[in-house]
């Protein structure tokens, strides 16, 4: 089933510049489905870190809706107060940036060991620490460096720290994952393995994946893809879904109707009402 994750609705976000300001992101609207990888492409400085930063709760928008649905009812990001946000990071939105840092002195099963006891005041018992890492490792053997698990990050090649990088994010179980350019470090070859691994992980652990790249040809790998120009959300000939149809369900057309926007009003009604 296709379930909706994450729902942008008119999401406005400037940033202070000189005596004005600079519209980042210009009445956006998105919608990311469970299982579903969705591949964010445009020009630097178009504004796709901005678009993931507010689709993680890491930057709150002027204006607009961010609609997370969860177990247990759908929460707006724009309401949340920062612990709230950072809690839920921790649980329900996974971050992939570009650059993984990594904690130089942690090994890499320590590094999501790590993870998952950020945040937790009470002591962990033997057990419980010994699920935590069966949990790492079972993660790091999904990604494909379980043999490297006991290596510090300076003994990882760059795609190796970025396969425990995405590890990392998928340690609190979340619904959402949220990856900036996680290829661009890498080489063709490494850059093409960490796209099928995501694409992987999105299906297999029926999470919704939210994109950022630069290069055309992983973003062509994806189920849905969009454009980021000056901060406004295209779906245009050239960048379609893979079957060749611009869906107006998930990508407002900037230069059509409406609809969509509509149909996320009342998604979002609905689920404001829910999360009270
Ligand atoms: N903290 C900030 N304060 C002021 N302006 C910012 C800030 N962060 C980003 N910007 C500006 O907002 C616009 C969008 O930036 P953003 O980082 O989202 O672009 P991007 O598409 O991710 O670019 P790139 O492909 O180079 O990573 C740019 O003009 C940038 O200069
Ligand atoms: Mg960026």
């Amino acid at each position: 089933m296709n379930s909706v994750v994450l729902q942008m609705h008119e999401v406005t976000l400037t940033y202070p510049d000189g005596d004005g300001r600079l519209t980042a992101l210009d009445a956006v609207d998105l919608t990311v489905r469970r299982g579903e990888l969705t591949a964010i492409t445009g020009p630097s400085g178009s504004g796709k870190s901005s678009l993931l930063a507010v689709a993680s709760g890491l930057i709150r928008p002027d204006s607009g809706k961010v609609l997370l649905h969860r177990q247990g009812g759908v929460l707006d990001l724009c309401e949340l107060s920062r612990a709230e946000l950072t809690a839920l990071r921790r649980t329900d939105v996974g971050i992939v940036f570009q650059q993984p840092n990594l904690v130089s002195g942690l090994t890499a099963v320590e590094q999501l060991e790590v993870t998952e006891r950020l945040g937790q005041h009470r002591w962990i018992g033997p057990r419980r620490r010994r699920e935590i890492r069966r949990r790492a490792l079972d993660l790091l053997d999904a990604v494909g460096v379980a043999d490297r698990a006991t290596a510090r990050p300076d003994r990882l090649s760059g795609g190796q720290r970025q396969r425990v990088n995405i590890a990392r994010a998928l340690m609190g179980r979340p619904g959402l994952l949220v990856v900036d350019e996680p290829t661009s470090a890498l080489d063709t070859e490494r850059g093409a393995a960490v796209m099928a691994l995501l694409a992987r992980l999105t299906a297999e652990r029926d999470a919704a994946t939210l994109l950022v790249t630069h290069d055309r040809l992983h973003a062509s790998t994806a189920d849905h893809r969009a454009e980021v120009v000056d901060g406004r959300l295209t779906c245009r000939p050239g960048v379609v879904r893979l079957d060749g149809q611009c869906d107006e369900s998930h990508f407002v057309d900037q230069s059509g109707s409406r609809d969509g926007g509509e149909t996320a009003a009342a998604d979002v009604a609905a689920g404001v009402r829910q999360s009270r």
